[in-house]
């Protein structure tokens, strides 16, 4: 989509649509709709005293102008109660909007943020907002179908107009908009890609393409040098796959120091059938998305460097398949992961745990000032949390709460977990110096509490996503399958860190 920002007068722009909003309660329009109405011999006005424009949240009203006014249709777009209104929900709305404009064939839009922004949110928040909603309300994964029929028109163009006077703000706002939302688009395809396209190999291509497009240094290790670096576990769940696994690293340097700021770690499991304690066939499919966390890091990646912000972070992704072959992994089987510690695998289905404890092994090394991992990790946190909410797992109170405020900013809900010791007792091993599983109850305190086994004494973070990488539903921004979570709060994360 071409997006341009502009300080024209809505109404005199010659475009398909112009989209003007509403709030719940108001007797009448005002700022640019009143323009508009005025023109279009008050048929708002007229339709707010009929009751059938009452502004409630996600209302959509569509008016032509029949010659009135150079622009098309004149939408009018229901906002919710003036004083409930949140960047979330903007960009909620202006998703849903636009995707029900694309139903009706419209190519082009205009949208103001008014004379300074709107309903308290500034002008440069509000372009964003709108910017965001428009790329990612409007994502579509549609590589693999191959009739052109049924494909349905696209938006080509958005027009982000308002007060001359606020042209830079809203500039800022749309540029970060779009770093931000191709961002959290790229990792959605990777996570929308079906297993048999997205193998570590291909997964490592990706990020190579995305890092010399973003200007970031890359390093993926092959299996010999996985196996030369002791990463036992990787190789491990590795093993039971014809696809060998990649050990990708990312480093973006944003200050002039050695200093580490943050190292990145995201679960890229490609594809995950459980191993040989191979998962139930239903819903199998959906395990093509199991390495979100992976996509998700990297994406983050990339747009951290187009934004330049002065902050210095690295990311590992380890990449492998989890799948039941002859040289395949077995219940009983012991690794040995990168720092020496022994694993008893007693479940091939707890594999993210075992990939990650190498890459957190590796990134640790690294002396990082924090650790923040990211995990479509265990079942057990969508039971507990549900899709609208990330299960934070942490030995540090302040970069969880950072995570957490990070989350509420971009709309990304996450919720802190305990970790108690009596915990960490239920992975006791008889054989090794640790289990991968533990009881039946409390699964995704037990992963996370395995995973800090492997980070020493670094501050570290621990986000599962298992419930919200991905929704069944279309819903504001979100489209069916991959989210993109927590691309946006990742980046807000280091934006924080940076200042
Ligand atoms: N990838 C799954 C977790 C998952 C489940 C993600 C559903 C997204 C949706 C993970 O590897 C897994 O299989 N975890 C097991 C752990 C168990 C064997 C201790 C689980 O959650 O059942
Ligand atoms: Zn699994
Ligand atoms: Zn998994």
């Amino acid at each position: 989509m071409d997006i341009k920002v502009i300080s024209d007068d809505i109404g005199k722009i010659k475009t398909d649509a112009i989209i003007l909003y509403h709030f719940e309660g108001m007797k009448k329009p005002v700022g640019d709709a009143a323009v508009v109405d005025e023109a279009m011999g008050r048929a708002i006005t007229e339709l707010i005293g009929s009751g059938e424009i009452t502004g409630n949240y996600n209302e959509i009203t569509v008016l032509h102008s029949l010659g009135k006014l150079p622009a098309g249709r004149i939408v009018v777009l229901g906002l919710g109660k003036k004083n409930r209104l949140t960047i979330d929900k903007l960009r909620g709305a202006v998703a849903e909007c636009c995707r029900r404009l694309r139903d009706r064939a419209v190519a082009g839009i205009i949208f103001s943020t008014g004379k300074d922004g709107i309903a308290g949110i500034g002008t440069r928040n509000a372009a964003q907002a709108v910017t965001e909603g428009a790329l990612l309300g409007l994502y579509a994964f549609r590589r693999h179908i191959t009739v052109t029929e049924s494909r349905p028109k696209e938006i080509e163009r958005l027009l982000v107009t308002g007060d001359t006077r606020e042209m830079s703000s809203r500039e800022r706002g749309v540029a970060e908009g779009v770093i931000i939302a191709e961002a959290v688009n790229w990792a959605r395809n990777l996570v929308n890609e079906p297993g048999n396209h997205m193998t570590p190999g291909r997964m490592a291509d990706s990020a190579k393409e995305l890092s010399e497009a973003c200007g970031i240094e890359i390093q993926v290790m092959e299996r010999d040098r996985i196996a030369a670096a002791g990463m036992g576990a990787l190789l491990g769940v590795a093993k039971g796959s014809l696809q060998p696994p990649r050990f990708i690293i990312l480093k973006y340097r944003g200050r002039a120091s050695d200093e580490v700021d943050i190292a990145l770690v995201g679960k890229g499991i490609t594809f995950d059938s459980g191993g040989i304690s191979i998962k139930p066939s239903e819903k199998m499919s959906e395990m093509k998305r199991d390495m979100a966390g992976g996509a998700a890091v990297i994406a983050a990646m990339g747009a951290v460097s187009r934004l330049g912000l002065a902050i210095n972070a690295y990311a590992f992704v380890p990449a492998a398949e989890n799948m039941p072959g002859g040289g395949a992994l077995k219940p009983g089987d012991i690794l040995t992961a990168m720092n020496g510690k022994t694993i008893e695998v007693l479940n091939t289905d707890a594999e993210g745990r075992l990939i990650l404890a190498d890459a957190l092994c590796y990134a640790a090394d690294m002396l990082p000032e924090a650790i923040v991992d990211v995990a479509t990790l265990t079942g057990a946190c969508h039971v507990a949390l549900g899709d609208f909410c990330t299960g934070v797992f942490s030995n540090d109170r302040k970069l969880a709460g950072m995570l957490i405020a990070a989350g509420e900013e971009t709309g990304e809900h996450m919720w802190q977990m305990p970790m108690f010791d009596e915990y960490r007792e239920l992975l006791k091993s008889d054989t090794a110096d640790i289990k991968n599983i533990g009881n039946r109850w409390g699964g995704a305190i037990t992963a996370a509490k395995f995973l800090e086994d492997f980070v020493g004494k670094t501050r570290w973070a621990h986000l599962d996503i298992a419930g919200t990488s991905s929704t069944e539903k279309e819903k504001g921004h979100l489209v069916k399958g991959a989210t993109g979570v927590p691309v946006r709060t990742l980046i807000r994360l280091l934006q924080t860190m940076a200042r």
